[in-house]
């Protein structure tokens, strides 16, 4: 999957921090994140997100993973601005592609993705890969644990690929093109 250009690198990044403000809120008001949580971002951009969510929920550990080593540089400088006597330990950046997790099975209690998804394919409008995206963030989810996303792109074929595996949604709100759901992965015996 390409990397984003210059103008959409800015784009994404200019409004990040009140889009944060706004996802974290319906979050927090929409499910019980588990006490101790271990939490994958997947797609963090510059990083807004991932600081407000480990400042507001202290999960045990919130890796915030992107494949474009350009915004982990813009995240780094948001975690630098954010946290000038050093960022939380629990919060870590990590350059990484959704489409090869380098993580174990069942390693996390909460994925997050926003706006990220549709990019597991070469063209937004092509919805090829996101099932194998949908498949490693499945894979490395516990049972039971939550899958929050936003996205504009491929929403039915996503939430079909989700219920088709029993997954049952805890939160849903539409704003203009984008949806963003809370899913909840089914435990063995649901
Ligand atoms: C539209 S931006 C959204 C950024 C952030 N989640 C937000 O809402 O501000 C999509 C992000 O996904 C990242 N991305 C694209 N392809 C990826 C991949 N294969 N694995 C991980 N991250 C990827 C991009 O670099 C970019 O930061």
């Amino acid at each position: 999957m390409p990397e984003m250009n210059r103008f959409q690198r800015f784009f994404v990044n200019w409004s990040a921090a009140r889009r944060a403000a706004r996802r974290y809120r319906w979050i927090r008001d929409s499910v019980e994140v588990p006490d101790g949580a271990v939490c994958l971002e997947v797609g963090c951009g510059n990083g807004e997100f991932a600081a407000r969510f480990v400042d507001g929920q202290h999960p045990a550990s919130y890796v915030a993973i992107d494949v474009d080593p350009l915004q982990l540089d813009e995240a780094e400088r948001t975690l630098r601005t954010r946290y000038p006597n050093g960022t939380p330990s629990s919060l870590e950046l990590k350059r990484a592609d959704m489409l090869n997790l380098p993580f174990p099975d069942a390693a996390f209690d909460v994925v997050l993705t926003f706006v990220a998804l549709h990019h597991a394919s070469p063209t937004h409008h092509d919805s090829s890969r996101v099932p194998d995206a949908l498949s490693e963030i499945d894979r490395v989810l516990r049972h039971g644990g939550l899958l929050v996303y936003s996205e504009i792109f491929h929403k039915e074929q996503i939430r079909r690929w989700l219920t088709d595996r029993g997954y049952s949604t805890d939160g849903f709100q539409r704003r203009f093109r984008l949806e963003s759901v809370i899913s909840r992965k089914p435990s063995p015996t649901s």
